[in-house]
């Protein structure tokens, strides 16, 4: 099957094929598309943009789109088009991308690089308060004190979209896999909104639209509290989500009751994807209509995992790509 006959919301024409990577429905759900890039590509732009440190993109917002164009350039600009037309549709929305050869945590700053040029392919990556940079890269281990499940291995982080405790658009997720030691379980937990089986239930309730309040814990360095509902509609009118369990603040009794049930269905859901996802490879989906989380680990003594993630927002201008600049 022909991966391109899934992309329905086009907004950029599409390329009659692609150059410099593949693009396949995975083997968990045809909402999930595999993009691979082989090692030749990899490898050209890795030359291409040796000349700059990952402080180099981290000082000039501008170079991490200059990476971006020649990832594309190596692409014959085939990949632009794909990623954003992916990103954006409906019908998927999620992709599992892998750099061949880009596998060992000696890699990770060229995995920062590659993955900066994807994300600046579809958007612009937001600042990430808990690094103090456009990208956060973080370790699990045995044992942990933080705040939050998110470094906690033996604890399932539940399913919920990021982005929801700040004031700024978070259209897109990405999540990069940069070491894995002595890890056993702790797949990606994704769930499509619309495979979600209560989705119409939950959003059709009175409390869907009542704003809620959320709270982050001291390691995010967010400070204020955010506003929001839980659902609201995409410009097409579909349902869009901005939910976490942890962060969100229920009001009464009332909001409480209704916040707990809708997590457990969500986590009952049996439409939910567990997806391994290999060192040096990353998840990347629409954070409007996806929600993720992560399984549990088997604790072991020498265990690690190291994580890196950007969320930003999409942004595009079709007339100026139509005309080639
Ligand atoms: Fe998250």
């Amino acid at each position: 099957m022909n991966a391109f006959t899934q992309i329905q919301d086009l907004v950029l024409p599409l390329p009659s094929e692609t150059k410099g990577f593949t693009l396949s429905p995975s083997s968990q759900s045809p909402r999930l598309l595999e993009l691979k890039f082989p090692r030749e590509t990899v490898d050209a732009f890795i030359e291409a943009v040796a000349q700059w440190p990952v402080q180099a993109l981290e000082y000039k917002s501008f170079l991490r789109f200059r990476v971006a164009q020649i990832l594309d350039e190596l692409c014959e600009g085939t990949l632009r088009p794909v990623l954003i037309n992916t990103i954006l549709d409906r019908a998927t929305g999620g992709m599992l991308i892998t750099p061949e050869g880009l596998d060992d945590v000696s890699q990770a700053d060229d995995m920062v690089k590659f993955s900066s040029a994807v994300a600046h392919l579809i958007g612009r990556s937001n600042f990430d308060a808990m690094s103090g940079q456009f990208y956060a890269r973080f370790v699990v281990v045995n044992t942990d004190s933080s705040d939050s499940y998110l470094r906690q291995p033996h604890r399932v982080m539940e399913l919920h979209n990021d982005g929801t405790f700040v004031q700024e658009r978070t259209d897109y997720v990405m999540m990069m896999k940069i070491d894995e030691q002595n890890m056993e379980g702790g797949n990606s937990l994704l769930l499509h909104l619309d495979d979600w089986e209560d989705l119409q239930h939950y959003y059709r309730h009175p409390l869907a639209r009542r704003e809620m309040r959320f709270t982050a814990p001291p390691s995010k360095n967010v400070r204020e509290d955010v506003f929001h509902a839980v659902f609201d509609n995409d410009a097409q009118g579909r349902p869009t989500m901005r939910y976490i369990d942890q962060f969100v603040q229920p009001r009464d009794f009332e909001e409480g009751i209704w916040l707990n049930a809708m997590s457990e269905s969500l986590e009952g859901s049996a439409r939910k994807l567990s997806v391994p996802v290999p060192v040096g490879s990353f998840v990347l989906v629409n954070n409007m209509f996806w929600l993720h989380g992560r399984d549990r680990f088997i604790a072991h003594q020498g265990l690690r995992r190291e994580l890196m993630r950007q969320r930003g927002y999409i942004s595009y201008q079709k007339t100026l790509y139509q005309r080639g600049q």
